[in-house]
């Protein structure tokens, strides 16, 4: 009988640290507050150099919104996507001219600013993630609170920017990589909604308006009028020029997204894909229909899942001292 009960309560034991394995993979290692002892000024100082940042240039909000994407769908979030390449590895910030991020210069004063505070303390996953929040807020998006306690990664490998989802992806892929990383079809049309800012390259949709399939064609699923008026934008082969994702409120954190995708005036093959699945194109519908009404709060729950993805926490990882460079 004695044994019978150490027995059980072992499996017990087993039982209780293979759930709390499962819920930290999941992001529960992560709480609100996390420095609230350790660096109580940890926010307001993230909070203010992005604001001081942004508000003298404010084109510089999106990119690092999208920082943070890039870094969560690589490894997860930890601060990976910051990490420079050395002599002997290409890191993912290297890895292939459609990534173009930037905005590094920004993530390394915020860090400097808080390690000048509380050295040692607060990690750049973090920072990235409390960044990302912050840029929307200047620019009139809905604010979250950001979980934290994410720990930093000590490896950044250019060839595994092969889990973002590339702008020629269809509605099947898209959803595919949304679902490796814990992210359902809900959001998948939220939080592709962040498109409502920011700039493109020509050449991440180029192949619509030119030679689409290789017969000299374009792109059906994109209006007509729309084709005309980027092809005035972008010659055949431009990598240069840069496109207003959401023209005319490309600086603004809207819901004009929806209504622009809704009259297939999505810029990405990947934006218009979203009309090509009944839950994704519903949930287009309603938003252009109704002006966004759900928009910002959706955002906000999509946003603080996606920041969960493969988080490091407890005493895995490291908290860099600075962001481009392993301890
Ligand atoms: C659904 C899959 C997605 C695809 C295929 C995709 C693809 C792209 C591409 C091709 C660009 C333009 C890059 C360039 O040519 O300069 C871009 C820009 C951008 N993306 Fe996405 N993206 C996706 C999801 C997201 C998500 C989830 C977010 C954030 C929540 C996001 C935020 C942004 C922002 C803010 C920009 C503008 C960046 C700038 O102004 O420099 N994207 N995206
Ligand atoms: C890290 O790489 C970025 C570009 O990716 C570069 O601007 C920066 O100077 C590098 N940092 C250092 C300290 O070498
Ligand atoms: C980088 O990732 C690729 C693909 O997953 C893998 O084959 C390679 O070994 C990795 N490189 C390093 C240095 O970890
Ligand atoms: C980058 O673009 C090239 C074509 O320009 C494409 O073959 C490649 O798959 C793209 N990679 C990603 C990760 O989007
Ligand atoms: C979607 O894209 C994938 C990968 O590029 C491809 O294998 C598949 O055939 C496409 N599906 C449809 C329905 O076009
Ligand atoms: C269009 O694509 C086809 C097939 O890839 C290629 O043979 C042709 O030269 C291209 N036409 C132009 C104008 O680029
Ligand atoms: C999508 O909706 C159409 C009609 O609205 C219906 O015929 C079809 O079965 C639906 N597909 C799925 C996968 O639910």
């Amino acid at each position: 009988m004695a044994i019978d009960q150490k027995l059980l309560s072992f499996f017990l034991l087993q039982l209780i640290h293979l759930l709390l394995v499962i819920n930290l993979s999941n992001g529960q290692g992560l709480k609100l507050g996390f420095y609230q002892k350790t660096c109580p000024a940890a926010e307001s100082i993230v909070k203010e150099v992005t604001h001081q940042h942004i508000s003298l240039a404010p084109t510089i909000a999106a990119p690092l919104l999208r920082m943070h994407f890039h870094d969560c769908f690589v490894r997860g979030c930890d601060g990976s996507v910051l990490l420079n390449s050395t002599k002997n590895n290409q890191a993912e910030k290297d890895a292939g001219p459609n990534l173009s991020l930037r905005g590094y210069q920004v993530l390394d004063a915020v860090k400097s600013a808080v390690e000048k505070k509380c050295p040692g303390v607060v990690s750049c996953a973090d920072i990235l993630a409390l960044v990302a929040r912050d840029a929307v807020g200047v620019i009139h998006g809905p604010f979250w609170d950001v979980p934290t306690g994410r720990r930093d990664g000590r490896i950044s490998n250019g060839s595994e920017t092969t889990s973002l989802p590339p702008f020629f992806a269809n509605i099947t892929l898209l959803k595919q990589m949304f679902a490796a990383k814990g992210l359902n079809e809900k959001d998948l049309v939220v939080l592709s909604g962040g498109h409502t800012i920011g700039t493109s390259h020509c050449s991440s949709f180029s192949n619509r308006l030119y030679n689409f399939t290789g017969k000299g064609d374009t792109d059906p699923s994109l209006d007509l009028n729309y084709i005309v008026h980027l092809k005035r934008k972008c010659k055949p082969g431009d990598t240069t020029t840069l496109v207003e994702m959401d023209p005319g409120s490309f600086k603004t954190f809207d819901e004009d997204y929806y209504t622009l995708v809704n009259k297939r005036r999505g810029l990405f093959e990947s934006d218009a894909a979203l009309l090509n699945d009944n839950e994704t194109r519903a949930y287009v519908k309603l938003q252009a229909a109704t002006h966004g009404s759900n928009f910002a709060k959706d955002f906000a729950v999509s946003m603080i899942k996606m920041g969960k993805i493969g988080v490091l926490t407890g005493t895995t990882g490291e908290i860099r001292k600075h962001c481009a460079f392993v301890n």
